[in-house]
């Protein structure tokens, strides 16, 4: 999947669970008189967001201590002698609380990016963030799970700490976008590249879910993957089919941005990847659809060709996002970059 475009109709925002410039706390301010450089720990860092992050945060910022967190020693160990002295690798199941707190005891910032967020009924990063008084940020990509974390608004809050939910490029950017966008027109009066197996995922795991839409303030459901619009993204992505997706930016335009008529879409390049997302839609049961471990077996066959077709296509990101006003104002907010990761 070379080029996935994203395309939304009227749009969200990013934060969830937050509190406004949370002061230090004492735990905080400990951690930081013991440490002369802040110390961040990417959890998902053996993987391929989580490893751009890093890398982005070590070149912005070398004198941050990073730590690379995963299940994978290998990888893991292998990045952060890349970083240099500064990073080292920490093995981390997210799966187990008790390893999580003792990890996050002596970090400031945790960045979540081991995903898939989709079918997972607990934020137990999150959870041991609050516990532990870290400050927290993820780049979930589910609906479902941005929700539950947002319910932890006030025990972040309580505690002191920022905590920010789907805060990656879609929705994070996307939402930023479509706030952007409401908000000059309330003033002044319609992708992911180079698309990894954990993305994959996302992608088939969210053919098993309705899609959720608002149509003058009504919530309406309708068939994953249909819906097809062409929508052009500009230079160096033009035209391109997008279809619907439950997507997370809808709700929160709906609830968060009071916008009454909200869509989503995405799409992938070349074009035949979407006859095979229709065809996964139209032709595999929802049972299946919604198996973590039998999506898992499934993306384990298809990556390798993906992989391959990425090889000749290249990659390329790419958000449109279009609201229409009611005064007959129209207003589009672009986005592009050459690549999705580092
Ligand atoms: N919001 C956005 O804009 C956006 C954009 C792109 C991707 N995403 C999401 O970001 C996530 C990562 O995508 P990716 O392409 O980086 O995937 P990836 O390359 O497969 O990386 C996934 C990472 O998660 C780690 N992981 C998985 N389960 C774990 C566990 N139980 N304990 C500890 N670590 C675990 C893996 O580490 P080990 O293998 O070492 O265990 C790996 O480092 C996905 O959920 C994707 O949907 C969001």
């Amino acid at each position: 999947m070379a080029t996935v475009v994203r395309a939304c109709m009227p749009l969200p925002p990013a934060a969830v669970a937050s509190s406004s410039a949370a002061p230090s706390t004492d735990a905080q301010a400990q951690r930081r008189s013991s440490s002369s450089s802040a110390r961040v720990l990417v959890l998902g860092g053996t993987g391929r967001v989580g490893g751009s992050t890093a890398t982005a945060l070590s070149k912005l910022r070398p004198d941050l201590n990073i730590l690379i967190a995963g299940r994978n020693r290998e990888k893991g160990e292998s990045l952060a002698s890349k970083l240099g002295e500064e990073s080292e690798f920490v093995q981390v199941d997210i799966r187990d609380r008790n390893m999580l707190e003792e990890v996050l005891q002596n970090v400031d910032l945790v960045v979540h990016a081991a995903g898939p967020f989709q079918r997972e009924n607990e934020c137990t990063v999150l959870q041991a963030a609050i516990a532990t008084k870290t400050a927290y940020i993820d780049v979930c990509d589910d609906t479902d799970y941005s929700w539950i974390a947002k319910g932890f608004h006030e025990q972040a809050k309580d505690c002191g700490i920022p905590a920010i939910t789907t805060a990656g490029i879609y929705p994070g950017v996307s939402n930023v976008m479509a706030a952007e966008l409401v908000h000059a027109a309330r003033s002044e009066n319609a992708g992911t590249g180079g698309a990894g197996p954990t993305i994959l995922t996302t992608s088939f795991l969210l053919l098993a879910e309705d899609v959720i839409a608002y149509n003058k303030g009504e919530e309406i459901k309708l068939k994953p993957y249909s819906g097809a619009l062409s929508i052009d993204f500009g230079k160096g992505v033009r035209k391109k089919n997008v279809y619907l997706l439950n997507l997370p930016e809808v709700k929160s335009a709906y609830k968060v941005l009071g916008v009454p008529t909200v869509s989503a879409r995405f799409g992938t390049a070349p074009f035949f990847w979407n006859w095979g997302m229709q065809a996964f839609a139209n032709f595999l049961p929802v049972e299946f659809l919604r198996d973590k471990n039998k999506v898992l077996k499934l993306v384990g066959f298809v990556d390798p060709f993906v992989r391959a077709i990425d090889g000749i296509a290249g990659e390329r990101v790419s958000m449109r996002v279009d609201l229409d006003c009611s005064n007959g104002k129209n207003t589009i907010g672009l986005f592009s970059h050459r690549k999705l990761s580092v």
